[in-house]
């Protein structure tokens, strides 16, 4: 059975960008763009133009520079939103114009002051609008999530028949759980008249630490676009993280879906987004985080260094990792010490080997850590025989 491929929207020069503290400015954006066109990214969503003169400038010069990835500017339901997100999309090889509306009853109701129906006009003449300047044309539900699934439906089938190439579904508040969420997507799959005339998409908030885990049950149950940023940034607690949802489909062949993704490319570019927005990642974080593939536990650490696999399900070698390492502290064992000793030059025997264990568990002791050049002064600090080291 051959895969799907799921594309990867990325957005983390939009909603990523939305971080207080992590503006960017155009040369940054455009190295950003650069290196996830490079990566295989099939949409980027390179800002809302009109949000202000800067990022109007930043889609524009995007569009101009990007080869291969469909480049895409937000809008909300408002004509001059649409007339502006068109005029920074004229360069682009392949534009899109992302617009939308908030869909459920407390957008309807607190945000616009309105009912359903006039929303649905709303949505459809944004459509109609947004296609008489570019062909593909995306729309999205805001706070999809927690719309009512049969209104929904409605608002979907009404956009499609406006001319709407992508369905975007946000769980704009992280509020959905897999399984809802998985099941709001086969419901639309299973009731929206043409779906097949669409690309259903996932767009999945963290505020419940759930939006990986959302966006797959999206993509199992028919999304074939998951939209996402490098490192999970984003509002609040973020958006689905691009490195994980790419990585669980490839760690998982018998979902039979997949992406154009490099992977090779992610743990730079989780750098180079950190970086530049002075955001830093956490040493935890799946995939990218400097402890993903660090050992620490002496029952761990005998393991991986028998066999990877043992500990390990991702060659970090996939994801532009060099190799995984093996730390040293008070929790290592003996085979950690000996590896680490050796890969510093010296080969214990294994009374060598107890004697040194003794002394590092001491200095391991007032250390969080035991680096390279600690390992010398632990081994030249023992009382052993230093001629007799090979
Ligand atoms: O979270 C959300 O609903 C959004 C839309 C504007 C797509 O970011
Ligand atoms: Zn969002």
């Amino acid at each position: 059975m051959g895969k799907d491929k799921v594309h990867i929207f990325d957005t983390t020069l939009r909603d990523g960008e939305q971080v207080p503290g992590c503006k960017l400015d155009t040369e940054q954006k455009l190295v950003i763009a650069s290196r996830l066109d490079e990566m295989g990214v099939d949409v980027i969503e390179a800002g809302f133009p009109i949000s202000s003169p800067g990022d109007f400038k930043s889609v524009e010069e995007i569009a101009k520079l990007v080869e291969n990835a469909t480049v895409c500017g937000l809008t909300r339901s408002v004509k001059k939103d649409i007339e502006v997100a068109a005029q920074a999309l004229k360069f682009a090889k392949r534009p899109r114009i992302h617009t939308g509306i908030g869909t459920s009853d407390s957008h309807i109701t607190h945000k616009f002051k309105s009912n359903r129906e006039d929303i649905i006009e709303r949505a459809v003449a944004a459509v109609k609008y947004a296609k008489t300047f570019v062909e593909d044309v995306e729309f999205y539900a805001e706070d999809a999530g927690r719309t009512d699934n049969e209104y929904l439906a409605r608002v979907c089938e009404a956009v499609i028949k406006a001319g709407a190439t992508v369905l975007n579904i946000p769980d704009t508040t992280g509020y959905c759980l897999p399984d809802e969420y998985g099941t709001k997507m086969k419901y639309l799959k299973e009731n929206v008249k043409d779906i097949d005339k669409a690309i259903l998409s996932c767009h999945c908030h963290n505020d419940l630490g759930l939006a990986t885990a959302n966006s797959i049950a999206g993509a199992i149950n028919g999304a074939r676009q998951i939209e996402c940023t490098i490192n999970g940034i984003g509002e609040r607690a973020g958006n689905t993280s691009l490195e994980e949802v790419v990585m669980i489909m490839r760690q998982h062949p018998d979902l039979h879906l997949d992406t154009n993704i490099n992977s090779k490319l992610l743990y730079d570019t989780s750098l180079m987004v950190s970086q530049k927005m002075g955001m830093p990642v956490q040493p935890n974080k799946a995939i990218v985080g400097t402890n993903a593939f660090a050992h620490s536990s002496g029952i761990h650490q005998d393991g991986v260094i028998k066999n990877r696999e043992t500990y390990e399900i991702i060659d970090p070698a996939d994801v532009g990792v060099s190799q995984s390492s093996i730390v040293l502290t008070a929790r290592s064992g003996r085979a950690a010490l000996a590896y680490r000793a050796k890969n510093v030059g010296y080969e214990l025997t294994k009374v060598q080997l107890d004697k040194v264990y003794e002394n590092f568990l001491k200095y391991a002791d007032r250390k969080k850590e035991i680096v390279d050049a600690d390992i010398h002064e632990i081994v030249e600090t023992s009382a052993i025989d230093m001629t007799s080291l090979a």
